[in-house]
């Protein structure tokens, strides 16, 4: 991963404003720039969590919570969507239909510092979330201890192609499509700017990986989806040795 000259506190306030201003289009412009691969993607995510009826999992860096009602459309459940900025949050909100709004509960805060006891989810998921970490170390942490002890977590993320023609004909998309499509929809360029420059800075999966289990999942494995333009990484966290459970 790349350095980034600018200070993490001042990094975290220029992510939440370009969240909150691009809120009213964000899922537009994620849909089409995705060539509506995002639903796909998602679907992907929500069922590697095998959850039981009633289970309470958190979404985290939930943005306008896609991830969220994609679950609702699949399982009975209940979520607590959290996101730094309460803008993408209301627009989510406003989309959210008949009975899943009983099941949706919004909480706007820090990924990194989250205002949860221990072991209060039964799952967790996360979907283009963990790029936008200005400590990513820090929110796997707090992943790991607010997900109860056998509980699953599903993190979907973008990643680079290998494979060589495929890799080049996604760099020029990014570059050539996403940026002007996704920058006209939203009214901020820079914003879709941002967001090749951090695929492009982010970790390579078995980066991502290592991480996890430093933060101390186990099991953690990942599957690359659409020729490796997003990865979706599982793990669970297991009992401590020693401790019954
Ligand atoms: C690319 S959006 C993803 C939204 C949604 N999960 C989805 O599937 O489209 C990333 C979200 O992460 C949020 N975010 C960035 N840094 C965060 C932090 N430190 N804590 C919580 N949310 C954060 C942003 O506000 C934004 O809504």
């Amino acid at each position: 991963m790349k350095k980034s000259f600018m200070s993490k506190k001042h990094k975290k306030h220029v992510i939440k404003g370009m969240f909150s201003g691009i809120s009213p289009n964000y899922d537009l412009a994620n849909s089409l720039t995705s060539l509506f691969l995002d639903h796909y993607w998602r679907i992907k995510t929500v069922d590697q969590l095998d959850i039981a009826p009633e289970a309470l999992v958190l979404d985290l860096c939930a943005g306008t919570l896609p991830l969220a009602r994609t679950l609702l459309s699949r399982k009975r459940a209940r979520v607590i969507c959290v996101d730094i900025s309460l803008e993408m949050l209301a627009q989510g909100m406003q989309k959210i239909k008949g009975n899943s709004k009983a099941r949706i509960r919004p909480v706007a805060a820090d990924a990194e510092f989250l205002p949860f006891h221990d072991e209060m989810f039964d799952a967790a998921m996360v979907a283009f979330g963990i790029r936008n970490l200005t400590a990513l170390d820090k929110g796997l942490a707090e992943l790991f201890r607010v997900v109860r002890t056998r509980g699953k977590v599903a993190v979907l993320e973008f990643s680079r192609p290998n494979l060589p023609v495929f890799a080049q004909i996604y760099h020029l998309y990014l570059k050539r499509v996403l940026v002007p499509i996704g920058g006209a929809l939203t009214g901020d360029r820079s914003a879709y700017e941002y967001l090749v420059d951090s695929i492009y800075q982010f970790y390579d999966p078995a980066q991502v990986i290592k991480l996890m289990e430093e933060a101390g999942f186990c099991n953690v494995k990942c599957r690359a989806l659409t020729g490796g333009c997003v990865t979706l990484y599982y793990g669970q966290k297991t009992p401590k040795p020693g401790r019954k459970g």
